[in-house]
Formats: C-alpha cells, structure tokens, sequence
C-alpha cells in the first residue's frame, strides 16, 4: 500500500479565508447590511474554505496517498476549488457536476487541470452524490471529501468564517442569513453566532422556486450553488429560524443592483442572500446589525441569465 503523504500548505492557499466585511447601505430602505465578501477567495467563492479544511484533514488523519484521486460531486463551487487545492498541493481531482451549472464553472476546474464528468440535472445532487459512491466502491483511489455530511464543513465554518464575523462586528450580530448548499455555511456561522449571543436570529434564504425547507417541492431555479432538490444532513443540525423565500427574478435584479449600484462583481447567490437579508433587516428596525455572505464572483456566470443584454428582468 503506498505511503500516506502530508503535503505542505503552498502559499496561495494561505489568501484563503479572513475575508473583508463590508457594509453596504441601502438609502431608499434606510438599512445598511453587512456582507462578507467570500468572493475575494482565491478561486473566487467561499467554497475555498472547504476544499482546504477537508483536504488537510484527510491529509492529517493519513487518507490521502501519492495516487489518490479527490471525487466530489458538486455545483461546481466546490470543484472549482478542489482543483485549486488540488493544483496547488498536486492532487488529482476528479469532479461530478450537474449538467445545469454554468460551463464556466467546468472550464475553471478544467483550468486547474480537474476532471469533469458531468449527470443529468433533473434528479438534483442525490444522483451526483449516489454515482460518486458507486464509483469510490469500484476504486479504492478515490478519496470522497462527503461536503454534504461532512462535519468539518460546519465546523471550520464555526471556528472560521463565524469567529471572523464576531470580530468583525465586535460580537454584535442580531441576525445571520444565508443560502445553503451543503448547509456548512449555514450550521457553522449560526453556531458560532448563537454560541456569542443565543438571541441572534438564523435565517436560511431559498429559492422560492425550490423552498424544501417551506415543505415545497423543487423545482426549477436560477440561484446556482444553493438548494439542490436536497436537504443536506449538515443542515438538518442546525438552529434555523426561519426560511425566507427569494424568487429567480428577484435574486438576479439584486444582483444586478449589486453589480451596477456598489460595483461589487458578485454572482447570483449573493443578490438572494442579500434581497433575503435585506427584508430581515426591514422587520427588524433600521439599526439591526443583519449580516450575509457575498458567496462568489460574477465571472463565473456569463453564459447565465445573469449576464443576458437588454433583459431587465431576467428573462
Ligand atoms: C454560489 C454559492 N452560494 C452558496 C453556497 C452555499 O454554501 P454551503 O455549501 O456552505 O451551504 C454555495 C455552495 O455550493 C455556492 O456555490
């Protein structure tokens, strides 16, 4: 059996995490919000923060060797920052995506010298997910990092991204909203939160077209990287408030209004958990501190909705 390996963290992964936080005021509906800019990762998402802390942990409790190849299924996020880590420590990566993320998100990965293999969109992460096990049974090369159960996840979100929001906000936060995908974002940064001030409220942004937590079926939806057709195991640990619907059309003008009016290049997820977040703030009086998360760049979307001319609404 060829030997464990530990390989040194090179020093582009060291740009990963201790994001900025930024306020950003919205004068018409007398709220400032505070987002945390994930997108200035050094791939370009929050997802960067995953890829590091599960990759060091296999590292750490000797599951990866020289041959290894790192499987995952993903919205593409998550492979885009695989293959960075990947490249960086010189792993093989090896990434199943939905046939419904942005081509760009499969030439990132390919950039990084990732494979893709790409499965049909219509059955949601649960097909991804079920083939990666299938295939990790038939090769014993195949290390899975699980970001979907994987409690690392959440817990380098609660020790991480959550403590640097404390901080950044000298420990006053009344609420934290947020999309979920795997949840990590979601069950970590809330418990840190509530750990610091129990009475701080947790709120889970979701497509309104895709509310499974609202008891609603999936369906079709334009807010890539969050709500897969999947309620992640991550997710059904943590302390959630409330849902807070956000539609399509409302996420992509938000956006757009982040892009254009804040000259913030930030993609789709980032214009939902914002609209979300803008409407807590509206409940909760003009000097409630809400805080969001601006979850990747707008770079990765110009083949999307996003990014189409002369359609204001998203058409
Ligand atoms: C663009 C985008 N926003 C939000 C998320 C949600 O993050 P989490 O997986 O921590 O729930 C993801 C996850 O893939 C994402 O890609």
């Amino acid at each position: 059996m060829p030997a464990t390996i530990h390989r040194p963290r090179p020093p582009v992964l060291s740009l990963i995490g201790n994001t900025p936080l930024v306020p950003l005021h919205f004068a018409a509906e007398n709220r400032t919000l505070y987002a945390k800019a994930e997108f200035l990762n050094p791939s370009g998402s929050i997802k960067d923060r995953l890829a590091l802390c599960v990759i060091e942990d296999a590292e750490q409790r000797g599951l990866l060797q020289a041959d290894s190849v790192i499987l995952e299924c993903t919205s593409g996020n998550t492979g885009i920052s695989l293959a960075m880590v990947g490249a960086a420590k010189g792993y093989k990566v090896k990434i199943l995506m939905s046939d419904s993320a942005s081509v760009e998100r499969r030439y990132l990965i390919e950039q990084f010298g990732g494979e893709v293999q790409l499965f049909k969109a219509t059955q949601g992460y649960g097909t991804g997910i079920q083939l990666s096990l299938e295939m990790a049974a038939k090769d014993a090369r195949y290390f899975l990092p699980r970001q979907f159960e994987n409690q690392i996840n959440a817990q380098d979100h609660e020790e991480h991204t959550g403590r640097e929001i404390l901080s950044q906000m000298h420990g006053l936060v009344d609420a934290f909203v947020a999309g979920y995908g795997t949840g990590g974002t979601l069950t970590g940064c809330g418990r840190a939160i509530r750990a610091a001030n129990p009475a701080a409220k947790i709120y889970a942004m979701e497509p309104a077209e895709a509310a499974m937590l609202s008891g609603e079926m999936p369906c079709c939806h334009f807010i890539e990287g969050v709500a897969g057709g999947y309620v992640p195991p991550l997710l059904r640990s943590a302390h959630i408030d409330a849902p807070v619907k956000v539609t399509s059309n409302d996420a992509l003008a938000m956006t757009r209004r982040l892009n254009r009016e804040f000259g913030l290049l930030v993609g789709t997820s980032s214009g939902a958990n914002v609209t979300a977040a803008l409407r807590v703030a509206g409940d909760l009086g003009p000097e409630s501190r809400v805080v969001t998360v601006l979850c990747d760049r707008a770079e990765r979307y110009y083949s999307t909705r996003l990014f189409a001319r002369n359609n204001p609404a998203g058409e």
